[in-house]
């Protein structure tokens, strides 16, 4: 099996271009972040206060209450919450800040490590996070750190939220963009940073079809099988 480790910062594009890149790869394309927002997602909808000093109700909760399955529909992953799609109501600011939240537990991180290293193992995957490359699949064929300037994300971020109907300003989300910023790269648990024999891409200057072709292309001589 192949596995592309990609990992970067909120609205790197690294998700757009991960799930481009494996549909013209023909490989299976794992967004972890989703897999922590449905988590807080859960605990949202269950009335269970996301917080550190919650954690054991949190991990005995997600344990004990929660079926998480990941499904490929048309090469897009849907996630069920206990037999719930929830692939429409993970995508707001609310859930992006408590997925931050909850993203910093161990005991969360702990939970949800075999289901992406189970995927992994039993895939040609290109799987997008924050600590792929460097905790989930330290042994990856190929990682690549994806990011961008924080202004540049946060007007990618901007576009999509004001695309599905929220109302929100520039200003809001680039001040939720450094937040979350500095809550994955200063978590003690997995923080989000470039594995040492990961290639950097910059992609504040490069469009999306310039990324996704450079990359895929990258992939395809890197792996003469897939040629
Ligand atoms: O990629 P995203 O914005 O959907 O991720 C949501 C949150 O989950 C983000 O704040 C960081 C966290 N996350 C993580 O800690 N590790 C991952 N592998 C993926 C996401």
């Amino acid at each position: 099996m192949i596995n592309v480790a990609i990992d970067g910062p909120v609205g790197a594009g690294k998700s757009s271009v991960a799930r481009e890149c494996a549909r013209r790869l023909g490989f299976i394309y794992v967004d972890t972040g989703a897999l922590y927002r449905s988590c807080a997602l859960f605990c949202i909808k269950n009335g269970i206060t996301i917080s550190p000093d919650n954690e054991s109700e949190i991990a005995e909760a997600l344990e004990k209450r929660l079926e998480l399955k990941i499904d490929l529909i048309d090469g897009e992953q849907h996630v069920y919450v206990n037999g719930e799609d929830v692939n429409g109501e993970i995508r707001t600011i609310e859930i992006s800040k408590a997925a931050s939240e909850i993203s910093a537990l161990p005991s969360v991180r702990k939970y949800l490590l075999d289901t992406q290293r189970s995927i992994a193992a039993n895939n040609n995957v290109i799987m997008d996070g924050r600590d792929i490359g460097t905790v989930i699949l330290p042994n990856a064929d190929l990682k690549i750190f994806i990011t961008a300037k924080p202004e540049v994300r946060a007007k990618r971020r901007y576009d999509e939220l004001i695309a599905k109907g929220e109302s929100i300003t520039l200003g809001e989300v680039l001040v939720d963009v450094n937040r979350r910023d500095f809550n994955d790269t200063h978590r003690k648990e997995a923080p989000l940073k470039q594995a040492e024999d990961a290639i950097l891409i910059d992609t504040t200057e490069i469009d999306f079809e310039e990324t996704v072709s450079g990359l895929t292309a990258f992939i395809m001589s890197r792996f003469e099988t897939l040629a």
